[in-house]
């Protein structure tokens, strides 16, 4: 019997390289779709695309089970107009002809899982948002662009004519992972240089999940062919920034943690030419749709999941 197949379009990244190693380690085969293909990184095959126009890659598509769209420009960068316009069209382009490419084939994939954002939803202090919760952007929270490129992600996929392929549209958090392309890293430097105090108020919410229940949620997804629409990828117990800080600290045993006030993140935001909104908007998701299907989180608290990663060492999956 011929392996099942999962295409793995902008799968070079971050998110990528974890699906791949999962599928991987589970007997699929792998192809990922890049600008820039290597050779055979981990087993995985990789086929030239330029995320705008059909082309021989759409041949990948025959017969798969599953495809994956992550392609996308990182986010962590100044939102001026160029990256605004970049943002944006690396994640609609590259959906649209996704769609195209499906509806011409003889024998489609049988699911099309495509990324978007938990960041869709409203900031907010109060109750959390499950998939029914209140979408639009805040000015205080300065996430009124974030807001505007995820919907325009999700009308794109939703208007993609794949009648004969289910649709899946994932409204992930922030993936705590081991490699260095990703956030967990980064935090873990600041505290052990002493600088993991909260940010800003430390009040606002952030919303994580494990990359193995990343992994295994995406896997369940392709696995319940019952399962379509719009589902929040999050674990269930969102935590404060400042008890974020404040459990990474305790697991590295760091009595000191200096806060960062808003002026001072504005600065160094500016310094490293990224944004603030990535660490003051308060996301409050729960995975209301894993979470009444009977998904079973292996990390469902912060704290298990620092401390699995902290006793992980950091891998270097970048090329
Ligand atoms: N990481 C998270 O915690 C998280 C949370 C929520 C949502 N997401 C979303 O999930 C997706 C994947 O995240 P990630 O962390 O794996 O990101 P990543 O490491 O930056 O990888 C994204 C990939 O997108 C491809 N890409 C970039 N610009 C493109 C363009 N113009 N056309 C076609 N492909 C392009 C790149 O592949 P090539 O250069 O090889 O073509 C890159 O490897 C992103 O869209 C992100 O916004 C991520």
């Amino acid at each position: 019997m011929k392996p099942r197949r999962i295409i793995l379009a902008g799968g070079s990244g971050f998110l990528g390289q974890v699906l791949a190693r999962h599928f991987l380690a589970r007997g699929y085969e792998v192809a990922v779709l890049t600008r820039r293909p290597t050779s055979v990184v981990l087993r995985v095959r990789e086929v030239a695309w330029d995320g705008e126009t059909l082309g021989p890659w759409a041949q990948e598509l025959e017969n798969a089970q599953a495809v994956i769209n992550l392609a996308g420009r990182s986010v962590n960068c100044r939102y001026h107009e160029r990256n605004r316009k970049v943002i944006l069209e690396s994640r609609i382009n590259p959906t649209r002809v996704l769609g195209a490419a499906i509806n011409l084939c003889a024998t489609p994939p049988l699911v099309w899982l495509n990324s978007s954002t938990a960041t869709i939803y409203r900031h907010t202090f109060g109750m959390a948002w499950d998939e029914a919760g209140e979408i639009g952007g805040t000015p205080a929270a300065k996430d009124e662009f974030s807001v505007q490129v995820a919907q325009a992600w999700e009308q794109t996929f939703a208007a993609a004519p794949t009648s004969r392929t289910r649709k899946v549209n994932l409204r992930s958090a922030m993936v705590l992972g081991p490699a260095r392309n990703s956030v967990f890293p980064v935090l873990r430097r600041l505290v052990r240089l002493g600088l993991g105090g909260r940010m800003a108020s430390g009040r606002q919410f952030v919303s994580w999940i494990h990359h193995q229940d990343f992994s295994r949620a995406i896997e369940w997804l392709i696995e319940h062919g019952n399962q379509e629409g719009t589902f929040n990828l999050a674990a269930p117990n969102a935590v404060t920034n400042e008890e974020m800080m404040r459990t990474l600290r305790e697991i590295h045993r760091m009595p000191i943690g200096l806060p960062a006030s808003l002026w001072m993140l504005e600065a160094g935001a500016f310094l490293l030419r990224t944004e603030t909104e990535l660490i003051i908007k308060s996301r409050r998701v729960i995975p209301g749709r894993l979470m009444a299907a009977g998904f079973d989180f292996r990390f469902s608290h912060l704290r298990e999941a620092l401390e699995d990663l902290c006793g992980n060492a950091i891998t270097d999956i970048s090329r």
